[in-house]
């Protein structure tokens, strides 16, 4: 949450424009920006509520000759959105952008006196004001001073106008990535904003001050000793992060999907196996551990509770699937016997990481699925997966769900084959069927006019509701949160056979269902449910296999799916309702791509 920069070499003002653009999608709120000329010490704050866009409207039109500077993308926590609460703050010597939240910061600012020096509501502007109130000419020792009173979690990049050229960083949970160059010198709270100077980059370990200057970037721990950067090299494909002639980037991550599956499949499915390296030692746990706990939030929890059913059908073990917000302060017990399983797009959510952190601290194996590569919670997992989706820049999960959900599969599938509870057999047909995926996929993107089409039908609608049984609900779960958070029309997925036990009341005539009815063994039940709320006025759109299409078509609004095995119908199911979300968010006029009061990368509790 909250996009940070820091930039040192030419055009800086440029640089940090275009990387707060690529940063955006971690808060929108508003924006703003420190910046200053060679050997200049003062610096120049601009800031507004509101976009980058905006900002690029009030800061100086002819900035080539800025050399340094700080950058902030906000996602309001502590004060409201308003101009004067946007980053940077400033307070005396001392300009700095913070992401995340200090949680002791009105103890602070009553202990040190701080009042008269502050003009803002925000808990950043507390830690402006005592680092300028301790400052004595040594900016590192001051920071050092001053982390060791505050209590939450932060990322900092702070300026002082005695230190020209120069840029400090300290974080604590909250990420800060950096990259060097003969150039420029790069800070950011995500990789993102790293790619377009190099495909290396490096995170700043918590209680390491980092101190950025013309000669590059030199780090020390609390004690004084310099401590040598560890650099990753990415290889995703970053030469080309914009939208691609694509309108959102929703609309391009929803068709990568198939390269995305084929990408996993090649790394993954090896001779007919699945290997996931670590010497085999991954697949010994799947085959000892009898507990597992799957932990996440929001579209990766949903990939988790897909995850659950595959471990039940294919190997028989007890799984619990928790929102990690709920698992941290829960009784729920987890230890030596349970491999715990954390899933995250970013890796850097708080809730996932701190439910890792507590399963790792009750002696669980734990293992995380991620897309970004060095992220925090994969320096804390035993194991990680990444899914190498590349990038997501759209704010609503698409690709990193199907991803992670792919990952799901080989593990189940993998964990059924060494445990015995699926044959050789079993196992062969299965990975077959993993091939079709990304096919299938690209089907459903091929209907993306017809889907067009249904999804208008609603973009008045206040509430949706989606139906299905099984694998199927399990969807839902993923195609409501689509809907909702990109459209802003209340949708929930029900269970089919839940209805009658409360939500049924909230059907009336011309209500929008979409029902899903893809799982064979669960289609008359299904069918009657949907029969049910027909009856009581409901509009509904069928999701059902092709094969099944014709049987519906005279009756309801189809949306034909290709025929995989029931297993594997998650994935085109999926494509569809994204699509459909999609196009009713585009459609009613809104950002698909940065739904209100949402951001990206969720680093607050
Ligand atoms: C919804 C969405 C969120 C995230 C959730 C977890 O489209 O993207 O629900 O899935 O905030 O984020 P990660 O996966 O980064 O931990």
């Amino acid at each position: 949450m909250c996009g940070i920069i820091g930039f040192l070499g030419n055009d800086a003002l440029a640089n940090i424009l275009d990387g707060l653009e690529l940063l955006e999608y971690r808060g929108y709120d508003s924006a703003g920006l420190a910046i200053r000329r060679e050997n200049e010490g003062e610096s120049e704050v601009y800031k507004c509520q509101g976009r980058v866009s905006d900002l690029r409207g009030i800061v100086p039109t002819e900035g080539a000759d800025f050399s340094c500077g700080i950058g902030h993308t906000r996602w309001a926590t502590h004060g409201g959105v308003c101009d004067k609460n946007a980053h940077p703050h400033r307070s005396g010597k001392v300009t700095l952008v913070h992401n995340g939240i200090i949680e002791n910061y009105a103890d602070l600012r009553e202990e040190y006196e701080l009042e008269d020096k502050l003009a803002t509501e925000t808990d950043t502007e507390v830690v402006a004001a005592l680092i300028d109130k301790l400052y004595d000419g040594d900016p590192k020792k001051t920071i050092k001073r001053v982390i060791k009173k505050i209590k939450g979690t932060f990322a900092f990049v702070i300026m002082f106008d005695d230190k020209p050229d120069t840029i400090y960083a300290v974080r604590n949970v909250s990420p800060i990535v950096a990259t060097t160059t003969d150039d420029a010198t790069v800070l950011s709270s995500d990789p993102a904003a790293l790619f377009k100077y190099s495909k290396e980059y490096f995170v700043l370990d918590e209680r390491i001050i980092l101190t950025a200057n013309r000669d590059g970037i030199s780090l020390e721990d609390f004690d004084g000793n310099p401590v040598e950067p560890n650099y990753t090299k990415v290889d995703w494909d970053v030469s080309a992060p914009g939208k691609q002639g694509y309108p959102y980037f929703m609309a391009k991550e929803i068709d990568e999907q198939p390269t995305c599956i084929r990408r996993i499949l090649s790394n993954y499915l090896v001779n007919n196996d699945i290997e996931f390296g670590f010497g085999g030692t991954l697949d010994d746990a799947l085959k000892n551990f009898n507990r597992i706990c799957i932990v996440a939030c929001g579209t990766a929890l949903h990939a988790g509770i897909m995850g659950a059913q595959l471990f039940k059908k294919w190997t028989g073990i007890n799984v619990d699937t928790e929102m990690a917000s709920e698992f941290i302060y829960s009784d729920t017990t987890v230890g030596p016997d349970t491999l715990f399983i954390a899933v995250s797009q970013s890796g850097e959510t708080i809730d996932t990481l701190e439910a890792l952190r507590k399963a790792k601290e009750a002696g669980a194996l734990c293992l995380a699925i991620l897309n970004v590569r060095g992220s925090s919670i994969s320096r804390v997992a035993d194991y990680t997966l990444y899914t190498d989706a590349g990038p997501e820049i759209a704010v609503a999960s698409t690709k990193a769900y199907t991803t992670q959900m792919l990952m799901f599969y080989m593990l189940a599938l993998k964990s059924g084959l060494v445990r015995g509870t699926i044959t050789e057999e079993y196992f062969e047909e299965a990975t077959s069927n993993l091939r079709k995926i990304p096919d299938a996929m690209a089907e459903v993107i091929g209907q993306k006019d017809a889907i067009h089409k249904l999804a208008k039908e609603v973009i008045t609608a206040s509430d949706l509701f989606m139906i299905g049984r099984g694998l199927d609900y399990t969807v839902l779960m993923e195609g409501a949160l689509k809907l909702k958070e990109i459209s802003y029309i209340h949708s929930e997925a029900y269970a089919a056979g839940e209805l009658k036990h409360g939500p049924i009341a909230l059907i009336s005539e011309g209500t929008p269902v979409i029902a899903a009815v893809t799982q064979t063994h669960l289609i008359s039940k299904a069918l009657s449910n949907v029969k049910e709320i027909r009856a009581r006025g409901a509009n509904v759109v069928l999701i059902a296999k092709n094969e099944l299409k014709a049987d519906f078509s005279d009756e309801y609004h189809v949306i034909g799916l290709p025929d995989l095995d029931d297993e594997y119908m998650s994935f085109p199911e999926i494509v569809a309702l994204q699509i459909y979300s999609y196009y009713v968010s585009a459609d009613k006029g809104l950002d698909v791509d940065k739904p209100r009061n949402l951001a990206k990368v969720v680093t607050v509790e």
